[in-house]
């Protein structure tokens, strides 16, 4: 939910910002912009353009910079007014001499606008986090960190901000609360970003800012506090990730380099987390007594996430007898939702940062449950939130549709739910010992399905004038059901239902004729004929089905107009594999229809507002 770059060092500012913001671009592309401080004549210079960065690259051919070693950008996800040149950030002051770029929302904008405009201020966007410029100006008596200190006083909400002042060319200021930042940390040359991959060519020694700290950076120093004034030392962090991590490397999309990723992903996973006959998940071993004695567990995560999430209740279930709900976080925040001390609360979260999560994780701490979060980014806001962190490791997602995310959350509910299996000791102990058996051997399968890419590559390109998609699921794919939907429709904006398919008479067998296309997702199961009996139902009303079903199943080929088929493994594990083709499907049908795989309309990758 947007993106923030700031630089000062020796280097020219101007193209190493845009460099940097492109990637963010994942991070929101409605508009961007650039603002700089000349060296000297102490002028501020800006440019802005609607729309993605490309745009303000092309102005920049016809308007280029001054040079500069002091600046901040930003890439925009709108949330207050539309996105055109004048709401994109920077924004400045009255003076013009300061200049901020803000990530997150300020909640009381307008009183504080009001009374700004009162005492004659003059605002030109429709956005929050101009009060934030012009507020500064307020306080500003030639101490620029003084200045923003005092405003952040007065501002309620989310945000990571960078400021800089024609005043104070040697000066970059940063603050945090709820919304990511990082400092990093270069020779001659320091940064502060949204996200690693930002700064990952110029440097790997970083500081996670933390809620309510600010810097102030000069090219060869960076001084933290609180946002009382307080000196911190803070903690200079290494990234391990290569800078290959964050590029395509020969891939078209972000997106199709990530489904790939995903076995050597899961590969490292269960190495690292399956020795032999024993498994292992450290992470939770202070919470054993916990564990032992939770009545219940609650899920909390949004979007893919909260797929992974309903997978992982059936898994936990069965592993374990213990009951799991599974809520969207916004819901379950503004819901005064039962949670007792012996409630274990889990949240899943790729970014970390998601703010809905993040609230609902605070909101069941004050309660009093433990916290046990599934998350991608190390250090993450709910990772630091949480009692217990289960790091999946995937790398980098860059792409806005989760992909290696989902399934290595997935792996991860597989091994929670056998050690949960263990503590509670319901399920006999080798029925456990299949589940994590067979997981082992789905890096491998993974490979095997990648091989089939290009026929699942034909069956979607010759459905992707369907105007409406239904995707049909039983039991632990049910949630694949509603996965394959989301990601069919955030990336090809075609309306898609993901449904139980038990459900299907209840409703949805009223969108069946010949002009929709239903994925029915049928490996091998119990209730593996009751979804023939679905596809029949649906064959019978001349709607087309793509079938997902398991290696060898011929006979499912004289019911669906398609088979795409996965390995066979343990059912409770099939959900891994269905999501690949599921994946798949959804990208060649985005790319048939021309659409942005990697940035799709309106979407940003992490949603750090409510
Ligand atoms: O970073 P998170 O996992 O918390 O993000 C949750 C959702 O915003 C995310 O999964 C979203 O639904 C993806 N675009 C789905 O592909």
């Amino acid at each position: 939910m947007c993106g923030i770059v700031g630089y000062i060092g020796d280097k020219k500012a101007p193209p190493l910002l845009i460099d940097a913001l492109k990637k963010l671009e994942y991070r929101g592309y409605d508009s961007s912009g650039v603002g700089i401080v000349v060296p000297g004549d102490g002028n501020i210079v800006l440019r802005k353009a609607h729309g993605k960065i490309q745009n303000l690259q092309n102005l920049l051919r016809s308007k280029p910079f001054p040079d500069s070693s002091l600046g901040i950008s930003h890439t925009r996800w709108a949330t207050h007014g539309v996105p055109n040149k004048v709401n994109a950030h920077p924004h400045r002051d009255c003076t013009g001499k300061i200049l901020i770029v803000h990530n997150g929302i300020i909640e009381n904008y307008e009183s504080l606008k009001a009374a700004l405009q009162k005492k004659g201020h003059k605002f030109v966007s429709d956005t929050d986090t101009e009060v934030i410029a012009h507020l500064i100006e307020s306080h500003y008596k030639k101490d620029l960190l003084a200045a923003v200190q005092k405003t952040i006083k007065q501002l309620k909400g989310a945000f990571a901000l960078g400021v800089i002042c024609s005043d104070h060319p040697d000066t970059l200021i940063a603050a945090r609360i709820g919304s990511p930042l990082i400092i990093g940390l270069g020779k001659n040359e320091n940064f502060i970003a949204s996200d690693v991959p930002a700064i990952l060519e110029h440097t790997r020694k970083v500081i996670y800012l933390k809620d309510g700290q600010m810097a102030k950076l000069s090219k060869d120093n960076v001084e933290v506090f609180t946002f009382a004034g307080k000196s911190v030392k803070p903690k200079i962090d290494k990234v391990t990730f290569s800078l290959d991590a964050v590029q395509k490397q020969g891939y078209a999309h972000f997106m199709l380099k990530e489904m790939h990723e995903q076995s050597d992903v899961l590969k490292q996973m269960v190495q690292k987390r399956i020795k032999g006959n024993t498994f292992h998940l450290e992470e939770l071993s202070t919470l054993d007594k916990e564990l032992k004695n939770i009545t219940n567990i609650i899920i909390v995560a949004c979007g893919t996430a909260y797929h992974a999430g309903l997978v992982g209740k059936y898994v936990i279930e069965a592993l374990s007898g213990i009951p799991v709900t599974v809520d969207v976080s916004s819901e379950f925040r503004y819901r005064n939702p039962i949670v007792g001390k012996k409630t274990l609360v889990m949240a899943v979260s790729q970014s970390g940062e998601t703010a809905d999560t993040l609230a609902a994780i605070k909101e069941a701490k004050a309660k009093g449950a433990k916290i046990v979060s599934i998350c991608n980014v190390i250090g993450s806001s709910i990772a630091r939130e949480s009692d217990g962190v289960l790091y999946t490791h995937a790398g980098p997602e860059i792409g806005v549709a989760s992909t290696k995310a989902y399934t290595a959350q997935l792996c991860m509910f597989y091994l929670i739910a056998a050690k949960l299996g263990v503590v509670r000791g319901v399920v006999a102990k080798k029925d456990i010992d299949n589940v994590i058996q067979a997981l082992k051997h789905i890096p491998a399968l993974y490979k095997k399905m990648l091989k089939t890419k290009n026929a699942i590559a034909r069956v979607a390109r010759s459905n992707a004038h369907f105007g409406c998609f239904l995707f049909l699921g039983r039991n632990v794919n049910y949630p694949s059901a509603m996965e394959g939907a989301l990601k069919l429709k955030e990336i090809s904006y075609i309306p898609a239902e993901g449904y139980a398919a038990g459900e299907m008479k209840h409703g949805p067998i009223a969108l069946i004729d010949e002009y929709r296309a239903v994925v029915c997702i049928a490996p091998e199961s119990d209730t593996y004929e009751k979804m023939i009996s679905n596809i029949q139902e649906i064959r019978s009303r001349k709607g087309k089905v793509i079938a997902i079903a398991t290696e060898g199943d011929e006979a499912i080929k004289k019911h669906a107009t398609h088979v795409l088929y996965v390995p066979k493994t343990h059912k409770l594990l099939t959900p891994l594999l269905v999501a690949l083709p599921l994946q798949l499907i959804a990208y060649y049908i985005s790319v048939k229809r021309g659409c942005d795989v990697d940035q799709p309309r309106n979407l940003a990758k992490s949603v750090t507002v409510e």
